[in-house]
């Protein structure tokens, strides 16, 4: 970014934000993205795994700039199509179970009205969370995040009874995944014998894999046996899929990969393809049982945005079907990488969405110096990484679903060259 800008930015725009970088960038296509200067980057941040069909993608563009000729807001006033639309296109690839929408702007915004609709719907106010969870900024997400105690410092007191309870991180545990899914359904029905009843607990809100809190995928058996505890106590199953939804891990949703259906799906960030847009998804029986007025929003739905999503939803079905190939040949890269670099201690993850975590050689301490460097090299080299993980140890791999292998391979070259650059320090 050139120094006035950043003068520019610095004096009307509050630091709150973690910016990862100054660069100022002026356009992007596909995996791609050019700064002011005319120097091309290869995104593989992509919006914070917003950008799923990538970029300025025409088709998209097409049908939110035909939109916004027409209508670009209504607000609750009026009906129109391409909110309808929309929603009859997620719902067609979401599980069976999800049968109706609500939406909303961001995703923090859809994961509260969740928790809104499991409490109204159900009667009940406990909610339990999983610890590593990244469910969003504003106060009732914040209160069910645990991916970094820094979200939630100095807003306490945050909402009462949310129940934090472990979610198998079998690397960091230095389990095998058998021995920590035991060790975290143990902690969990530990909790539902000394600190709250069953038939208080309104919902267990959780990501299929943890996204901001290491690129975690949930063991099979663990979220297979959610499934269970939730029937059998009339627990709420809500998945957050704001991160893992709309193809990013080779599914539609995450929840393909575990064959379970959620209670009440949340939706946000490659929704729209960047425009802002998330969904709460449910059971008819409990959309229709959240009383009209209860719940609302002035944005949420917007035409444009919609009408965004529409068409993302057409994009992505011609791209879920190559992911599974690109990511066989992210993961086995990935494996070649690890073999050479002491400092790759795991490569986890489901699709394109890979966590490729960094330690000190010889065990599995967090290396918190490698990323930094590798981050700096990387773009330096004309590439953007993203980190995850509360020690920001773990690269935070999410190219766009449309990224062709030669981008795929360019960027775990970086990586490569970036490790070996590291590791000769
Ligand atoms: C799993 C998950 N849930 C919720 C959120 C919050 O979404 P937003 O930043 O749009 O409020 C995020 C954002 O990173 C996320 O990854």
């Amino acid at each position: 970014m050139t120094s006035s800008l950043i003068q520019r930015h610095q004096k009307v725009y509050g630091p709150v934000i973690n910016w990862d970088s100054d660069v100022e960038i002026v356009s992007g296509q596909g995996c791609w993205v050019t700064d002011v200067e005319g120097e091309r980057y290869l995104d593989f941040a992509s919006g914070i795994a917003v950008l799923n069909a990538g970029h300025n993608h025409p088709a998209i563009v097409a049908a939110a700039r035909d939109q916004l000729d027409r209508l670009w807001h209504a607000g609750g006033a009026f009906r129109y199509e391409s909110l309808v639309t929309a929603a009859e296109k997620i719902v067609a690839v979401a599980p069976p179970s999800i049968e109706k929408l609500f939406f909303m702007s961001a995703g923090a915004e859809s994961v509260e009205a969740s928790i809104k609709l499991a409490r109204r719907v159900t009667g009940r106010q406990g909610v339990f969370v999983f610890r590593g969870a990244f469910h969003g900024r504003t106060m009732g997400s914040v209160s069910y995040t645990t991916s970094s105690a820094k979200y939630r410092r100095g807003y306490h007191p945050l909402l009462p009874s949310v129940f934090v309870t472990p979610f198998p991180h079998p690397y960091r545990w230095g389990m095998s995944e058998e021995e920590a899914t035991e060790h975290a359904l143990r902690e969990l029905t530990l909790k539902l014998k000394h600190e709250v009843m069953p038939d208080e607990v309104a919902a267990f809100l959780v990501e299929p894999m943890q996204g901001e809190g290491g690129y975690y995928p949930a063991p099979v058996p663990f979220m297979r046996r959610l499934r269970e505890l939730a029937d059998e106590h009339g627990i709420l199953l809500v998945l957050d899929e704001v991160q893992t939804g709309f193809g990013r891990t080779g599914k539609w949703f995450a929840s393909e990969h575990y064959g379970i259906e959620p209670d009440v799906l949340v939706m946000g960030k490659a929704i729209a393809n960047g425009l802002p847009l998330s969904a709460v998804g449910a059971r008819a029986r409990l959309q229709d049982a959240w009383p009209t007025g209860s719940h609302g929003t002035t944005f949420g739905g917007n035409p444009v945005a919609c009408a965004a999503a529409a068409a993302n939803v057409d994009v992505l079905a011609g791209l879920i079907p190559g992911v599974p190939a690109l990511a066989e040949h992210a993961f086995a890269r990935f494996a070649d990488l690890r073999t050479r670099h002491a400092t790759i201690g795991d490569v986890r993850g489901l699709g394109l969405m890979i966590g490729v975590e960094l330690v000190k050689p010889g065990g599995n301490t967090p290396d918190p110096d490698a990323f930094p460097f590798l981050a700096t090299y990387a773009r330096e080299h004309g590439l953007f990484l993203l980190d995850c993980w509360s020690d920001a140890n773990v690269i935070r791999f999410v190219p766009p679903l449309c990224v062709p292998t030669e981008e795929l391979n360019l960027a775990i070259d970086i990586i490569d060259a970036g490790l070996g650059a590291y590791e000769k320090k």
